[in-house]
């Protein structure tokens, strides 16, 4: 008798190694890099395409057909580029409109964000707390459907920016905004009415995190602050599994794609870099009145 070496004999069912998946994590800027660096550290081992369509920003501006034309657009041109096995759509603007029409128009798992109004109704003691994010985001039937799903005993103060997400651009582009400008905006998510104060803010626009070390030191009085980019890493790995060991991702399995070449100056390049993305490519799709 021979010695069976093929994988699936009888005495062992064949298991196909795992393999190594492709994560598009997509936004309208900067912002989904809070998700992707976490998303990162959930699966080292995969290659990631990190997509901006900085042509369309900012979404918190753009109507709803016309988010919803213009994501599927963006999408169709990079799933047929990057053939990803799953899609984090990093942007509560589109996810909180789009995510049903992805999921039926495309024939791989979608991963939204969305603004983490059940955490933060289970995290307040004052029963006040703030959702900040675009002014889309709080207009949304799906934003006031989970309030009234999840915090229907809260007092939930909806704060739309029209300001916060470009701050966190120029941020990272090197350009910071003064604290004026900063404390000013966020001014609105802090709220004292009958002896209550807001004491969580659910930062609900993932541009918002790259602040967060600002806003901190800008508050007038301390709050918790919830960022979901740990939230959506773990629904990354419970949908697509745990890292395969032994894969070492090259440099070049990471890259970065803009959908405009505006605005990619040398400090959002060395910005990129510093969080894995060396190398950026530019896929012009530029925004015709959509
Ligand atoms: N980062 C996006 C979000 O999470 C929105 C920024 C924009 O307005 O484009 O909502």
């Amino acid at each position: 008798m021979g010695f069976d070496l093929v994988a699936g004999s009888a005495h062992r069912p064949y298991a196909a190694p795992p393999s190594v998946p492709t994560i598009l994590v997509f936004d309208s800027g900067v912002g989904g890099l809070t998700v992707f660096r976490e998303v990162q550290k959930a699966r080292p081992d995969a290659r990631f395409v990190y997509a901006a369509d900085n042509a369309g920003f900012p979404y918190g501006a753009l109507s709803e057909p016309a988010l919803a034309a213009r994501v599927q657009a963006v999408m169709e041109r990079l799933i047929a580029l990057h053939a990803p096995s799953v899609v984090v759509v990093a942007c509560n603007t589109a996810s909180t409109l789009v995510l049903p029409h992805l999921r039926a128009a495309f024939d791989i798992p979608f991963i939204g964000t969305v603004p983490a109004i059940k955490p933060a109704a289970a995290m307040s003691f004052s029963k006040s707390f703030t959702v900040l994010a675009t002014p889309a985001t709080v207009a949304r039937d799906y934003t006031r459907d989970l309030i009234e799903a999840y915090a229907a005993d809260c007092r939930v103060n909806l704060v739309g920016s029209r300001r916060l997400a470009a701050f966190a651009e120029a941020e990272l582009a090197g350009r910071p905004v003064p604290d004026a400008e900063l404390r000013a905006e966020m001014a609105p998510c802090f709220v004292e009415e009958a002896g209550r104060r807001t004491d969580v803010v659910a930062l609900s626009c993932t541009h918002y995190p790259l602040l967060l070390g600002r806003m901190k030191l800008l508050a007038p009085w301390p709050v918790m602050w919830i960022d979901p980019a740990p939230a959506i890493a773990r629904r990354v790995t419970q949908l697509i599994g745990p890292p395969v060991v032994g894969h070492e991702p090259g440099e070049d399995e990471a890259v970065a794609v803009f959908t405009g070449a505006t605005g990619l100056g040398p400090d959002l390049r060395r910005a990129l870099s510093d969080r894995g993305l060396p190398g950026i490519t530019v896929e012009e799709m530029p925004l015709r009145g959509e």
